[in-house]
């Protein structure tokens, strides 16, 4: 397996549809799901030679923490859905390669799981609820577990419909109606994985979230809870509850970049979720140049949306991010192959990442800007 195509590709034959298709989705039509990855392949990059490609470091630091390269892995939720104990498998990858694991509020593994198979801080992101004693609580979970960021998302305070999540029943732990049983009987080696663990319902919320017993009353809990009316206002508490590095998650605007810079959070990540929330909404890499144009200069800012190679990356870094994440690549490659997919997912991006940068005249990634990007001749650069 070369590519995160690849990846993709062996996680279908190895996940249960319903779960392979919650990470292989957008919102409604999903024009803005597919807007991400398309806009990248029309950035096109400036070939250089003759130049020393010796002695090359993909070394950088995001929030200040050093990162053996600038991409993170991205919170997504039922991670332990893709393989048994996903995210704990997840965050294990991503420490022995040098990058951050971000845990989801909505994940299967709980924080303390997490916390439990790793030795260096994990990123933590959250979700608010109305009973902010819950989200008071998980905060300070997410500090008793060492945590060194705390990611708050703040474009899912109502849930955009994903057609293929609606149709195909999703939900953790999965139903038992003949259609699903057939979809799991159909992928033994995850059914094996499953029947091994313990860990299959959300795991961060269960026992945790005050009258939340059984599975029924949790569904019925999430889709309830998800505070719509979050706003600017709440940020500062949970900044102060918090107390330590505070990323935003989900800015696709710059009146919006402004905003979050006047918070004194300590990073924005540009993302429209995956194409998960407002389709129509532009595709994330279109709107990362004159995010950082309005607030590049006062607060850190990161990206995410439809990175699928190391190339991408580069892209990303190029217009102005100071780091990435990577979402779906890295599901796929836990879903092809467990821990062992996801630290192939990094080597893969690493790998793409390192020799684009090299062709392109460069042998560190701080030098990562705007000149590396071709330009028509009488065309403004992308
Ligand atoms: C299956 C799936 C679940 C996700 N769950 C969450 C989540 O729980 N919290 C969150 O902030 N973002 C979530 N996201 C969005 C990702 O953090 C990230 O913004 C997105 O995946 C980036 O796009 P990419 O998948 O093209 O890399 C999820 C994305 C996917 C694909």
């Amino acid at each position: 397996m070369l590519t995160i195509a690849d990846l993709k590709q062996r996680a279908r034959r190895r996940v249960p549809k319903m779960f392979f298709d919650y990470a292989d989705s957008g919102a409604w039509t999903e024009s803005t799901y597919r807007a991400n990855e398309a806009d990248f392949a029309a950035i096109k990059l400036r070939q250089r030679v003759l130049v020393d490609m010796t002695n090359r470091s993909l070394e950088s630091t995001m929030i200040g923490q050093t990162v053996a390269m600038p991409v993170a892995l991205a919170p997504t939720g039922l991670t332990g859905m893709q393989h048994a104990d996903g995210e704990m498998l997840a965050a294990q990858a991503a420490e022995e390669f040098g990058v951050p694991f971000t845990l989801s509020t909505m994940s299967i593994c709980s924080i303390e799981d997490v916390a439990s198979v790793t030795t260096k801080p994990f990123w933590f992101q959250l979700y608010v609820m109305k009973d902010r004693d819950f989200v008071a609580n998980l905060i300070d979970r997410a500090k008793a577990a060492n945590c060194s960021a705390l990611m708050l998302t703040a474009d899912l305070q109502i849930l955009g419909q994903r057609h293929k999540d609606l149709r195909n029943g999703l939900s953790a732990p999965p139903k038992f109606t003949p259609k699903h049983i057939w979809q799991m009987a159909t992928r033994p080696a995850w059914c094996m994985g499953m029947l091994g663990t313990s860990r299959r319902t959300f795991r961060n919320i269960a026992g945790h979230a005050k009258g939340v017993t059984d599975l029924s009353s949790l569904s019925a809990w999430t889709a309830e809870q998800f505070d719509p009316q979050l706003s600017w206002k709440d940020v500062e508490w949970i900044k102060e509850r918090w107390g330590g590095k505070l990323i935003i998650k989900g800015i696709l605007d710059a009146e919006d970049a402004r905003m979050a810079a006047a918070t004194g959070a300590d990073a924005i990540i540009v993302s429209n979720h995956g194409g998960r929330q407002l389709d129509g909404a532009p595709s994330s890499i279109s709107v990362l140049p004159e995010i950082v144009d309005a607030v590049g200069d006062r607060i850190e800012v990161h990206f995410d949306g439809g990175i699928r190679s190391g190339q991408d990356v580069l892209k990303a870094l190029c217009l102005g991010a100071k780091g990435t994440y990577i979402g779906r690549p890295f599901l796929y490659g836990l879903g092809a192959g467990g821990k062992a997919g996801v630290r192939l997912a990094l080597d893969i991006i690493r790998k793409e990442l390192d020799v684009t940068l090299a062709l392109c005249g460069k042998r560190n990634i701080a030098d990562a800007g705007p000149d590396l990007l071709y330009k028509a001749p009488g065309k403004a650069a992308p």
